[in-house]
């Protein structure tokens, strides 16, 4: 079955190459992006921008080693030990061989999710190491062939993931060091891939088959790209990716590292924009003012790595990952949280822990998150703001108080409107508001709700 395909796509290269005399490339010319009208375009990403708030899981035979070769320790992030620690790809695929995630249980990787407030799951389906969570026809590098497991791992969380309402994405990697249409540098790095011209083709034809296979059986909401930056891959290989898969499911949502718009500034297509892509993938980091004018969702490790390292404590606090959910929503952007299960399918209870308080305090502050948009106060000394504005066109403001001031006198500064009424988010109780001097200055109770951020909610009388 699997030579067969293999056979095909070669068959297909070798029939490509004819046609253009070689120039294997320009086969294909590229198919066109579905037209949407911004109404439809809202429409389409409705969900996403509610939501707010997901869980990224790395997760692949990187994850048996834990950060350790041959018993040495190696630097770096977990996922990128292949390339890190120099590990030939015969020797690399002995981790399949000790990946049976006995412990794997997605029910529970949904509730953990959905309690910790999260509205959605990214995980990966292939990454940089090639290595494959989903039964693929078109390679033996997958969890079915390579693993004493042999069952697809994806699906079983795409379907708990739904019964428990939330909503499943998927993570592809473009670079993949185990391909042999891709190989090594002259420094024996991974990184970046080189790709052996002729059959670059036959590798574009490779993932559109996954992508195809992934999208029939676990239907994924997002194909979150990565693994895009080496040279050989271009803005016009992403137009082609992009139009395929909207052809394919046109409510998909993709984000940008299906082409090169991290190199663009994140910039963005949306017709008359120069790249490819829903929304801008800010990495490790919350950008200062967001990215005005587009969709965007920044991506942290808990710690210090994405996939799983045993040796890796350098946790974030749980009111730091509060306060990061916050500021992201406070700028208008998602939070994509990151947790690394080890090989044999747990998530460490570092990460559990966080998350269960990350989740109580969502549970009393939701509101405040989901469905909101950036804060429009020139400044927050004391913390952050969300905006909503309602039907009857009030525009509510929610005040995410950092500092609880000594004084009891919350100040708010260039609020665009007249208080109507304040409360605090935690118990409803009423909070005095009353404008003062260009400002409004609120009259809290003496003790903070909450020591990571207590909410209130401020309704203004303002124009839209
Ligand atoms: C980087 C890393 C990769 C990780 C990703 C998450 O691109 O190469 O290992 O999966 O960031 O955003």
């Amino acid at each position: 079955m699997k030579s067969q395909a293999r056979f095909g796509a070669l068959f297909l290269a070798a029939w490509c190459s004819l046609l253009t005399g070689g120039r294997a490339e320009e086969a294909v010319s590229p198919p066109a992006i579905p037209k949407e009208t911004p109404e439809q375009r809202d429409a389409r990403m409705q969900w996403w921008r509610e939501a707010r708030f997901g869980m990224f899981i790395h997760w692949g035979v990187y994850s048996v080693a834990g950060g350790e070769w041959k018993g040495q320790p190696v630097r770096g992030i977990g996922e990128w030990i292949m390339n890190s620690a120099n590990i030939p790809i015969e020797e690399y695929q002995t981790l399949a061989t000790k990946f049976h995630p006995v412990k794997y249980n997605p029910a529970e990787w949904a509730r953990i999710a959905k309690d910790a407030g999260m509205r959605y799951i990214v995980i990966t389906s292939k990454h940089h190491d090639g290595f494959c969570l989903f039964e693929s026809k078109v390679t033996d590098w997958d969890v079915v062939d390579a693993t004493p497991w042999g069952k697809d791992l994806l699906k079983p969380l795409a379907d708990e993931c739904r019964k428990q309402g939330l909503h499943f994405c998927t993570y592809y990697s473009i670079m993949d060091w185990h391909h042999p249409a891709q190989y090594r540098g002259n420094d024996r790095a991974y990184n970046p891939t080189r790709i052996h011209p002729e059959r670059k083709r036959e590798y574009i034809e490779y993932m559109k088959a996954q992508l195809r296979e992934l999208l029939e059986s676990c239907n994924p909401e997002v194909l979150w790209f990565d693994g895009e930056w080496p040279d050989w891959y271009t803005e016009a290989d992403g137009r082609e990716i992009y139009a395929y898969l909207r052809q394919l499911k046109p409510e998909l949502i993709i984000n940008n590292r299906v082409g090169k718009g991290r190199e663009g500034m994140e910039g963005l297509s949306r017709e008359d924009r120069e790249y490819v892509g829903d929304f801008g993938t800010p990495e490790q980091q919350i950008p200062a003012n967001g990215l005005p004018g587009v969709d965007w969702e920044s991506c942290m490790t808990m710690n210090d790595t994405w996939g799983y390292k045993q040796d890796d404590h350098n946790w974030k606090s749980a009111e730091t990952l509060i306060r990061n959910v916050i500021d992201t929503a406070s700028k208008g952007g998602n939070y994509l949280l990151n947790v690394g299960p080890t090989g044999e399918g747990e998530i460490p209870a570092a990460s559990v822990e966080r998350l269960a308080v990350v989740g109580r305090w969502m549970k009393v502050n939701g509101e405040s998150i989901y469905g909101t948009q950036a804060s429009p106060l020139p400044s927050t000394p004391w913390g952050r703001c969300t905006s909503q504005r309602l039907g009857d066109g009030t525009l509510r403001l929610y005040l995410h108080v950092f500092q609880w001031p000594e004084s009891g006198r919350l100040t708010v500064e260039g609020a665009p409107g007249r208080p109507k009424a304040a409360a605090l988010v935690a118990d409803g109780s009423a909070v005095p508001a009353k404008p003062e001097g260009g400002a409004i200055v609120l009259d809290l109770p003496q003790k903070a709700p909450d020591s990571a951020a207590s909410v209130i909610r401020l309704d203004l009388d303002a124009n839209p």
